[in-house]
């Protein structure tokens, strides 16, 4: 099918764009020595697995759903543990951690409560040769503005140990150490979160075998240090001769994704004319009200920038759920498809039948005139879950 003729609402990931990002991706591993994992909380649509396993050391997960994903999916066919699988949960279920402790290789936990309390669980494994155990720690040094809700050192954070809480000598077990701290950002943040980990934690650093530093890293963006990176990465792996794990969720399918709307009314107001979508910010973007942000709309400009000017929403009811005010050079009509850029990530993920919207359906375009629709969604899963 061609891109021109996916039926609306529809998810489209970009495989040139993916695999573009997973170059650089490898490119930066070659270079530093560094393993780097896809974390799965960002991107998950699992048919663009085998081609993301051909350049990433593995995979992240927030628990045992997403770990038992990358278990099923992310190997290369009928060669089970060929790649990794790391799992950090803030807290394990009894039920579950029998299970994770036996699918992943990594387990990084959240408080040395939660290392006590699963130690007959996850001993096992690591008597088994099976699993390594790592601990999550706060570095307490914020780097963001603006966005508290992605901030893992704002104050009051429940994510990670920080220094004061640390026993004087890791428990025994512990081979790792991870920190979780960025969001959508440059290197400069991370040299300086480092070093103040450094400064921090420095003295366990010559008694692990590896370092996790986390997701957040926008390393695929144009103007990413990427030399500044593989920099940093060789001084810690030489310093203090440990394995070094990045897991970005956003960097792997930056830019790869978009999502097809079509124009289903138009309702005139006061101000700008509103598009009435057959997609939602609520349930098919939701980070657009959560974060919040504008996502990036092909062929359009700011509010005002070009001649004719409308607020993007959609057909559910919650008066809120606007994408934003955008601008075109031409009028909009009813029927008109609109691309936004962007949505792979933090998306498919995320979405929901809120007011019983269908969910997109997701496509991978091996080419413009090459898109195969992956994943149907209908009534039946939104009565599902109810
Ligand atoms: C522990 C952890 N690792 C990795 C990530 C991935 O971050 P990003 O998608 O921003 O790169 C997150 C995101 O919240 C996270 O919480």
């Amino acid at each position: 099918m061609r891109f021109e003729e996916l039926k609306t609402p529809v998810y489209v990931i970009d495989e040139s764009r993916l695999e573009e990002n997973c170059r650089i991706l490898k490119e930066v591993q070659d270079k530093s020595g560094a393993k780097i994992l896809l974390a799965q909380k960002a991107f998950s649509a699992y048919s663009t697995y085998p081609l993301i396993a051909k350049y990433l050391t593995g995979t992240t997960a927030s628990g045992l759903f997403e770990a038992k994903l990358a278990y099923e999916e992310f190997h290369e066919a009928g060669k089970k543990n060929d790649k990794e699988v790391h799992v950090f949960e803030p807290a394990f279920n009894d039920d579950e951690i029998e299970e994770v402790c036996n699918i992943a290789d990594h387990i990084v936990f959240n408080s040395i409560n939660q290392l006590e309390h699963h130690r007959k669980a996850w001993e096992k494994a690591v008597n088994e040769g099976k699993l390594s155990v790592g601990l999550r720690t706060n570095p307490e040094f914020s780097t963001q503005e603006g966005h508290e809700i992605y901030d893992p050192c704002a104050p009051g954070s429940r994510l990670g140990i920080r220094f004061c809480d640390m026993p004087e000598e890791l428990p025994k077990g512990v081979e790792g150490l991870h920190f979780h701290t960025l969001c959508e950002q440059g290197f400069e943040p991370l040299r300086d979160t480092f070093k103040a980990f450094e400064d921090r934690f420095g003295k366990y650093l010559g008694k692990i075998k590896w370092l996790n530093l986390g997701g957040g890293h926008h390393i695929t963006r144009a103007d990413y240090d990427r030399d500044g990176l593989i920099e940093l990465i060789k001084y810690i792996k030489a310093t203090y001769s440990i394995d070094l794990y990045l897991e970005p969720g956003e960097a792997i399918a930056l830019d790869a994704g978009y999502l097809i709307t079509t124009v289903m009314d138009i309702v005139n107001t006061e101000k700008y004319p509103v598009l009435i979508l057959d997609t939602s910010a609520a349930c098919h973007m939701p980070d657009v009200l959560e974060m919040p942000y504008r996502p990036p709309l092909r062929h359009s400009g700011e509010a005002d920038e070009k001649s004719y000017t409308y607020r993007l929403s959609s057909r559910t009811c919650l008066a809120g759920d606007v994408i934003g005010d955008y601008s075109f050079d031409k009028e909009v009509n009813i029927g008109d498809r609109l691309v936004f850029e962007d949505m792979a990530i933090y998306s498919m993920v995320k979405n929901n039948t809120f007011n019983g919207m269908p969910l997109p359906d997701i496509a991978v375009m091996h080419d413009e005139d090459r898109c195969e629709i992956v994943k149907h969604f209908d009534y039946s899963d939104f009565k599902m879950r109810l």
